[in-house]
């Protein structure tokens, strides 16, 4: 392999961290997840999930990573020589083209929404009317398929220019903005009609809506929105230097991802209230209500255009990250050319993103276990896999690799003083797996047999 870059400044590591892990997963899966699953009781498991497993599984992934300064099959290969958690690079590969393939769909949304609101039409209309605009857009087959196969084009041109580095360090420039644009729509949510109601939506929770199918959700969006338990962290750990402090990174990271996913539900849920939508909308959620904010703020036009222009690169930001997960494989272990492996990755997702894309209009009905294709995707990859990946990477860390390395790594080789030590290996070793552990039992259903067996 030749010398491997490393990130120049201790930006760079968290800046480019935050962009894979800042998108989509924040500003759309976010609300409409906490919107299904009933508001508080959601938003209180899901940071619980954040501190409890997330912190932890994204020290894992770079403590792996960065003691090796190799991907994900060459590292576990070196740390434990003929383990079977080399597995854990195929749950990467299998997850990251899951998510490419419908997350650009989702993307592809928020191009035509950019295109819309250059052109002004995103402008002046009811809301009513913006669900209609949506509902017209996704129940047309070519459009969502021309805007899917626009946003995977752009996302295959960025990686065979070799332009990721700029385009992240644009986006880097342009998340600031985002974080401001985001301050500013919620501070105008809060002064909406039916603000309380929102707010009290997300911040008192009803426990006595606690379910199996919430606690997974609520799982299953800390890892998807973290970009956690498919080894791409740890792929961009391997970048680190040996001075990164990965304990603090990793804090600020899972802070500034959980903040923006906060503020987009603050800007959410009073619209929400107060234009008459449903909290339980799905995926459509923040598609219908969106338009509605603009639609009433002085200057309009300039603030979706703005909108839509950040998250466009949020997005992107993110998806390079996933195909970096294939990419470097493909490179790295079997030798295939960077061309081709980028290549194999976009023809890929462009067969998958037309399934994802069909499923709200011509494939509507194939569906299985109650879900089309699209949310089958994203059930899969975000409430299956990516807890599965972070159940084994926090098990190889806590009780494969050797302790000196892990100790070494979380001190710099003893040069910093790691106050929460202890209890961070604790949860990493104990706490992460069981917790993953004990929510798939209890989804699976196993602690409702265990319960009949009292009464
Ligand atoms: N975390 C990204 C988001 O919130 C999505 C993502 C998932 C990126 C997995 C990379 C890997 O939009």
């Amino acid at each position: 392999m030749s010398e491997r870059a490393q990130f120049a400044t201790k930006m760079g590591v968290i800046a480019a961290s935050v962009g894979s892990a800042v998108g989509l997963g924040n500003i759309w899966r976010f609300p409409y997840e906490a919107g299904m699953h009933g508001g508080g009781a959601f938003i209180s498991i899901y940071i619980l999930c954040v501190i409890l497993l997330g912190i932890p599984v994204i020290i894992a992934e770079f403590i792996i990573g960065r003691s090796t300064h190799k991907n994900a099959n060459s590292a576990i290969k070196t740390l434990a020589p003929g383990s079977k958690f080399r597995f854990l690079s195929y749950i990467g590969i299998i997850a990251s083209t899951m998510i490419l393939s419908f997350y650009s769909v989702v993307a592809g949304w928020i191009a035509e929404y950019l295109f819309l609101s250059i052109t002004g039409s995103l402008n002046g209309h009811t809301p009513q009317e913006y669900s209609e605009i949506f509902s017209s857009l996704v129940g047309n087959p070519w459009r969502s398929l021309i805007w899917t196969y626009l946003f995977l084009g752009a996302n295959f041109l960025i990686l065979r220019k070799g332009i990721q580095k700029g385009i992240e360090r644009i986006s880097n420039l342009l998340m600031p903005l985002l974080f401001i644009l985001l301050i500013v729509f919620s501070i105008n949510s809060l002064l909406l009609p039916k603000a309380t109601e929102g707010l009290k939506f997300m911040f008192m929770p009803d426990f006595s809506q606690v379910s199996p199918g919430m606690v997974v959700g609520a799982m299953g969006q800390a890892f998807f929105s973290l970009s956690l338990g498919l080894t791409c962290l740890l792929t961009y750990a391997s970048y680190f230097s040996n001075k990164t402090p990965l304990v603090r990174s990793a804090t600020i990271i899972a802070l500034l991802d959980t903040c923006v996913a906060v503020l987009a539900g603050v800007i959410i849920f009073p619209a929400v209230f107060s234009f008459g939508a449903e909290p339980t909308a799905g995926p459509k959620l923040v598609f219908e209500v969106l338009p509605n904010i603009f639609q009433q703020m002085p200057g309009g036009y300039f603030w979706s255009l703005a909108f839509f222009v950040l998250l466009f690169f949020a997005s992107v930001t993110s998806t390079i990250s996933m195909s970096e997960i294939f990419i470097t494989f493909f490179t790295e272990e079997h030798n295939m050319s960077r061309k081709k492996a980028t290549w194999l990755n976009t023809i890929i997702a462009i067969v998958f993103g037309s399934l994802c894309a069909l499923s709200f209009n011509v494939l509507g009905d194939i569906k299985l276990f109650d879900k089309n294709i699209f949310d089958l995707f994203d059930y899969v990859s975000s409430n299956i896999l990516l807890p599965a990946g972070g159940f084994l990477l926090a098990i190889f860390v806590g009780w494969i690799m050797d302790k000196k390395v892990v100790k070494e790594q979380l001190t710099n080789n003893g040069t910093l003083n790691v106050k929460l030590m202890k209890p961070i290996i604790f949860c990493i070793k104990y706490i992460a797996p069981a917790a993953i552990a004990l929510i798939f039992l209890y989804v699976i259903g196993l602690f409702k047999h265990i319960e009949a067996l009292f009464i």
